[in-house]
């Protein structure tokens, strides 16, 4: 048999080593404890009566309209708040940051589909773009948002992806798997269109994305296994995250 051929077949001779995925360990020790202890933040957010509102048929259309708009920086900007911290993943000899790097490039690459995604929802709920490009979120909602830049800033790469990753992207995977299940409620009421497009964003996060959360924390571990202070920082810095957005929920379901 021809060499070349089968080397071109086997597809662990041709796949250089940075395409090779991260695995996921248990958590144990101080993981378990950092996981723990942030669980209940994120089903406060995930499990908000705004979410449920939505999941259970009963969010209005300007309900929809005042979120769909205010919420669109936090996800217009992720993948630039994610290359803020990217600038900081460059001392690859030290352990988790090589992979941090080949992670945070994939994940920005993947944001890129999901602005115009949103976007499509929105517009068919009824909210133009140029509406989008130009919102300013009340304070209350747009807190997330500076807090993030400032986090993948000024923070550590850990706390970066502590806050960013983990956090937001964990609640993001739970909420969006209950109200992507409700969305057929809205099929017949009036400016609001259902249908793959106006989904998608709302499919992807509540089926592939809901991986990022558990890498984010495998590199959080590696990233801190064997300092307690870097740990610290990065937990403190997740449940900013989680704070930052819950405030921005319950702006949200108070303002509609
Ligand atoms: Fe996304």
């Amino acid at each position: 048999m021809n060499t070349l051929v089968t080397q071109a077949d086997d597809k662990s001779a041709v796949q250089p080593s940075y395409s090779k995925i991260l695995e996921l360990t248990p958590h144990t020790g101080w993981a378990a404890e950092f996981w723990q202890s942030l669980t209940p933040l994120k089903d406060q957010v995930a499990n908000h009566p705004f979410f449920q509102d939505i999941a259970d048929g009963k969010m209005t259309h300007e309900g929809f309209k005042y979120a769909l708009l205010n919420l669109y920086p936090l996800v217009g900007h992720f993948p630039s708040y994610m290359a803020l911290n990217l600038a900081k993943a460059i001392r690859f000899e030290q352990p988790g940051v090589l992979e941090a790097r080949n992670w945070l490039i994939r994940n920005i690459k993947t944001e890129e589909r999901h602005l115009f995604w949103y976007r499509d929802w929105a517009e068919g709920f009824g909210v133009p773009i140029s509406a989008l490009n130009h919102v300013t979120p009340p304070p209350a909602m747009n807190a997330v948002n500076h807090f993030l830049w400032n986090i993948n800033t000024y923070g550590t790469l850990a706390e970066g992806i502590a806050a960013t990753n983990l956090a937001i992207e964990w609640a993001t995977g739970d909420w969006t798997i209950k109200v992507f299940k409700g969305m057929q409620a809205y099929a017949n009421k009036a400016g609001m269109t259902i249908d793959t497009r106006t989904l998608a964003w709302l499919r992807a996060h509540a089926q592939y994305d809901d991986e990022h959360p558990h890498e984010a924390m495998e590199l959080v571990k590696r990233l801190c296994d064997h300092d307690p202070v870097q740990q610290e920082k990065a937990r403190h810095a997740a449940e900013q995250g989680l704070g930052y957005y819950h405030l921005a929920i319950d702006h949200c379901y108070g303002a509609i």
